[in-house]
Formats: C-alpha cells, structure tokens, sequence
C-alpha cells in the first residue's frame, strides 16, 4: 500500500510517501528552527501560521520526490496529537481535504507511537514485543509494546521531559537552540566528569529532571559571571552526562525487569551521539539488542507517522471528516 503521511504537531511541517509501511520513498521535512531560534523555544502562533505557510508545498515535493502522484496514493496517514492544536489542525486540515476530494482513506496517527514504528523502518526491524524508549522536546516515558495497539508505560517523566531539559540549559547558557543540537556538538570537546550533575530517582522508572536543570542554575548563579567559551564544553558534557546516564540504566533496568532482550530508543533526542554510543556499548554488555533509528528518523517527520498509518489501515481503520486534534494522548489511550 503506498501511503502519504503528513506529520505537523509542533515546528516542523512534514510529509512522506513510504510503501507498505517499509520503504521510503521520499521524506521531506520543512524546519521552523530559524525562525523560534530567536525566541529560544517553539512559539505556537508562529508555528501554526508557518505550517499553513508551508504545508501544501511540503506535500508536492513529498509526491514529486517519490516520483507519484496524487492518483498513485492508497491512504492518508497523518498526525492527530500529541502536539500544539494550532500546528496539528494545520496538517489534520489538509490531510481531511486531500481524503475527501480524492476519496482515499485517512487515518489519524499518534505522534508517539510514530516515533516509536520509525525503528520498524530498520533493516532488520525489532521483532515484538520489545522495551520502547521515547526520548523528546515533549515526552520522556520508556513503554512495554506488545504490539502496536498494546501498548503499557513502564515509566515516565514527572516534570520536564529530556529535550527540554537540553533546550532551558542551552538557553541558560546562552548557547543556542535547539539546545539538544548545539549540547551533543560541544560536549565532545569537554570532560563528563569535570563538572558533575545530579541523578534522580534512582530506583524508579520515573524520571525527574528538574533537579539537574536547577543544579546548572545553582552553578551559574555561584560563578556570578556567564562561563567562558573555553568553560562551556565541560559544563554541558557533565549535564548531558547526567542526562544520558539516567535514560541508558532505566530503560535497561526495564527491559531487565521485563524479562525482554530487545530495546526501541526513538524521539529527537535519540539523535544524540553520546547517548546513542552509551546505549549500543552497555546494551552490549548486558546482552540487549538496541534499535536506534538513524537521526533523521528520530526527529520528526511524516515517514514514522506513514508507517503507523499503512498498519491501522490494513487492519481495516478509517477515519472520517469529524476527525479532531488532541494535544494529549496516552499511548494506552485508543481514541
Ligand atoms: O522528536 P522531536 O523532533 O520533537 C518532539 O516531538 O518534541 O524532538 C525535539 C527535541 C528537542 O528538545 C531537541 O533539543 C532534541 O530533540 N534533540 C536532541 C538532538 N537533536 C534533537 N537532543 C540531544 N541531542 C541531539 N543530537
Ligand atoms: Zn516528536
């Protein structure tokens, strides 16, 4: 089944066209980074008004780099939450429109569990059931899937979720946005165990990471002055450290606990090298496979959300025009 996907929750305007839920034929991401750059963070106006902007043309280049066309399409997958309401309703729109004109089947897609079946897009793929970890700008919780409509949280962030954590510290710093990017690239110059951060709940699956985000502001509240450029590189690759080091030891500790030897790590975050390498390394140790997808996978996009589609969709799932956005949905949530 060749499906288009569209994927518009938070700043990036996405579509893609993948068969049979495997091969991706074209993957086009249209980035509002620059633009809330200047604002240190995702402006939900801006983003929306940007998505309407971009939208229909991010959806021909999908189509054109494909090489088919609207004719060729067998069903609309696209973005239904979690995720700002102004910029899912943009793409929830379209995709509504295209369905109807073109008669073709739309269904509506979780955004994590999208992040989630991007690993199913690896050669070879996870087999099920594994222990899923999703790591992003909004959602930090580590999942038992059993299949992909069963689905259980095994733990989940009790404050801020990961990404963010990454984006109010680069802020802090006054280093750039989207503070996870710019972290992972100047940590490699710096020393983990320089300056050392935090580890909460420690025999939870929870997380927290409040507590490192206060400790970084505690530090340079104590220096009185901003840190050098020569300072920098120690201080975020302690914080990311810290960061990484809670994420590799719960998921592990939760696939242990489960008695599962294969484990999922996906979201925007999942892009970091250092916790990309921490997980491939102790995984090993402890005779787990790892599943990350590449980077372009782990951000968002409209490939992830098309894979999930093409499998609600052959299961017979169709949604109609009274289809709405959620900004919230739980995964164990079937709407
Ligand atoms: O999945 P995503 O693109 O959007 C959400 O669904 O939130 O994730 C965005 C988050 C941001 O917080 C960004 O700082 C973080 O992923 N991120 C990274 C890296 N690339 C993106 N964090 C650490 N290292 C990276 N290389
Ligand atoms: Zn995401």
């Amino acid at each position: 089944m060749l499906v288009l996907g569209i994927e518009s929750s938070c700043d990036e305007t996405a579509a893609a066209v993948v068969r049979d839920g495997k091969r991706v034929l074209s993957n086009v991401i249209a980035s509002q980074v620059r633009i809330h750059g200047k604002y240190g963070g995702v402006v939900p106006e801006i983003a929306s008004r940007k998505h309407t902007e971009a939208i229909v043309s991010v959806i021909l280049q999908a189509l054109c780099e494909a090489g088919a066309e609207l004719n060729d399409i067998e069903g609309i997958a696209v973005t239904r939450g979690p995720g700002l309401i102004g910029s899912l309703l943009v793409g929830l729109s379209t995709a509504k429109a295209l369905a109807f004109a073109r008669d073709l089947p739309l269904v509506g897609v979780n955004h994590l569990s999208g992040h989630i079946a991007a690993a199913m897009l690896m050669d070879p793929p996870p087999a099920l059931p594994f222990v899923a970890l999703v790591v992003s700008g909004g959602h930090t919780n580590i999942y038992l899937v059993r299949d992909f409509d069963d689905i259980q949280t095994l733990g989940q962030t009790r404050d801020d979720a990961a990404g963010e954590a990454f984006d109010k510290a680069a802020k802090l710093l006054d280093i750039g946005y989207p503070g996870g990017v710019v972290i992972d690239q100047l940590a490699k110059q710096g020393d983990p165990g320089a300056v050392l951060f935090p580890r909460a709940m420690r025999d939870s699956l929870d997380f927290s990471f409040s507590g490192v985000k206060t400790s970084l502001l505690n530090l340079v509240k104590k220096q009185g002055r901003p840190f050098s450029a020569a300072e920098i590189p120690d201080v975020v690759a302690g914080f990311q450290e810290a960061i990484v080091d809670v994420l590799v030891r719960k998921t592990l500790k939760a696939a242990n606990q489960e008695a599962i030897r294969r484990v999922v790590v996906c979201g925007g975050v999942a892009a970091n090298s250092h916790l990309r390498s921490r997980f491939e390394h102790d995984a090993g140790d402890q005779e787990i496979e790892v599943f990350i997808p590449p980077p372009v996978f782990c951000t968002d996009n409209a490939a992830m959300i098309a894979v999930v589609g093409e499998r609600l969709l052959s299961t017979g799932r169709r949604d109609g025009p009274d289809l709405n956005a959620v900004s919230r949905w739980p995964l164990e949530l079937r709407l």
